[in-house]
């Protein structure tokens, strides 16, 4: 099976192409340090190729619900030090998710009771579930030219805070309309500065992160995750194709370790996974991708645009990711909700075992119940023997 293939990542050789994806589970203290069960959580799920760990913010500007963890104070870093040994431990390899929620934050949480921060004052829809009251998100102030450096460095500090506390490497939140991805759309950024205006504008912040992360952990340690589709909490652009397309190629002259394609929505079914057999087909014809649906197939143009590792994430299957990797299309394939309550996925599809849902009411809340108690086969195997 290709998903059980090992794979060239840099001068490493991860184990197979199953990867676990990002997943905020708020299991933190109130300092927003990772507890024990995040180390017991993550060393579970050793036998995937690649942890990539949940959203961290990157700085108390960028808070949302409580207990979701942090990269940007010496508890934080000392708490995801022990979490990096357990992994490694365990034979694992791990890079840590690293986010700014810009416009999204939770403006209860924040410093000195200010405003979320944004490219441009434009609201995001909707707002932050807390203890069954939605908070929506308030108008957010513009950054001042001369602070956009400051969000720069709080991503450096945190990949530096990485680097210390033992993690293979970060993955740049590039998506999801977060702050990155604020200043990508032109939905959100209406900015006239050297951040606003030309896409490649809007795209600086997005590299200046990159480039402070490269500074901190070198290209091999780092990657991103990019969210083209996304749609949803107001972001729109009316050229994400031209956005992507430059965001990539100067992605591949800096030779990072990979993309992190987040296809579709959490929620939704992943709708470009039957299309692909037929761009694979019409490839090996010889006659191009074919008619585009809508969307633009953002997996193929990776592809043709960049050389280091892409993985896809978003409604995949056994089935459907083992589909795109024997196509080419990628080298691995991450994996959210199955990852939740399947903790030894992999051994799981080598044995085309049944699959565990997860339980969705169990998702932010605190302790091990719905977090560290879902069993492995194996563990499974002698609960029924006994
Ligand atoms: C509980 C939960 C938390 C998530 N947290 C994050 C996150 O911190 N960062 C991120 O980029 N995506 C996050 N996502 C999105 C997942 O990484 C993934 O893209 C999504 O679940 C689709 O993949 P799947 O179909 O394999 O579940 C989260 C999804 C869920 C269900």
């Amino acid at each position: 099976m290709k998903l059980l293939e090992p794979l060239q990542f840099g001068k490493r050789i991860l184990k197979n192409r199953v990867f676990m994806a990002p997943l905020v589970r708020a299991r933190s203290d109130s300092g927003r340090a990772p507890t024990d069960i995040v180390g017991t959580y993550y060393a579970q799920r050793a036998s995937a190729g690649l942890i990539i760990t949940e959203g961290t913010h990157v700085s108390p500007w960028s808070a949302t619900r409580t207990h979701a963890s942090g990269q940007h104070t010496d508890a934080q870093t000392a708490a995801w030090g022990r979490v990096v040994t357990s992994v490694h431990q365990a034979g694992g390899t791990i890079f840590q998710q690293l986010y700014h929620v810009g416009r999204r934050a939770l403006r209860s949480a924040l410093p000195n009771n200010g405003l979320p921060l944004a490219p441009s004052p434009i609201r995001s829809i909707d707002g932050i579930l807390t203890d069954g009251e939605l908070e929506p998100f308030p108008l957010p102030r513009a950054l001042e030219t001369h602070e956009v450096a400051g969000i720069v460095d709080d991503f450096r500090f945190a990949s530096r805070r990485a680097a210390q506390a033992g993690f293979d490497g970060v993955e740049i939140m590039g998506g999801g309309g977060f702050l990155i991805d604020q200043f990508l759309r032109d939905g959100s950024n209406v900015r006239t500065d050297a951040y606003g205006g030309s896409l490649e504008n809007r795209a600086r912040l997005l590299l200046e992160v990159v480039d402070a992360a490269i500074a901190e952990l070198g290209a091999a340690g780092v990657g991103i995750r990019l969210a083209p589709h996304f749609r949803a909490d107001g972001i729109s652009d009316t050229d994400i194709l031209g956005a992507f397309t430059y965001v990539v190629k100067e992605l591949e002259r800096r030779g990072i370790a990979y993309i992190h394609l987040l296809e579709g929505t959490t929620h939704d079914e992943n709708p470009f996974i039957p299309l692909y057999k037929r761009i694979v087909h019409k490839r090996a014809a010889g006659v191009g991708p074919g008619p585009l649906p809508g969307d633009p197939f953002y997996a193929p143009i990776t592809r043709s645009l960049f050389s280091g590792v892409l993985i896809l994430n978003g409604g995949y299957s056994r089935e459907s990711a083992e589909q795109v990797l024997s196509d080419g299309l990628a080298d691995a394939v991450a994996f959210g909700r199955l990852y939740i309550s399947n903790p030894d996925l992999p051994e799981r599809f080598r044995l085309n075992a049944p699959l565990v849902d997860a339980d969705t009411s169990t998702y932010f809340t605190n302790g091990s119940r719905g977090y560290t108690d879902y069993p492995s086969l194996a563990e499974q195997q002698s609960a029924e023997t006994l």
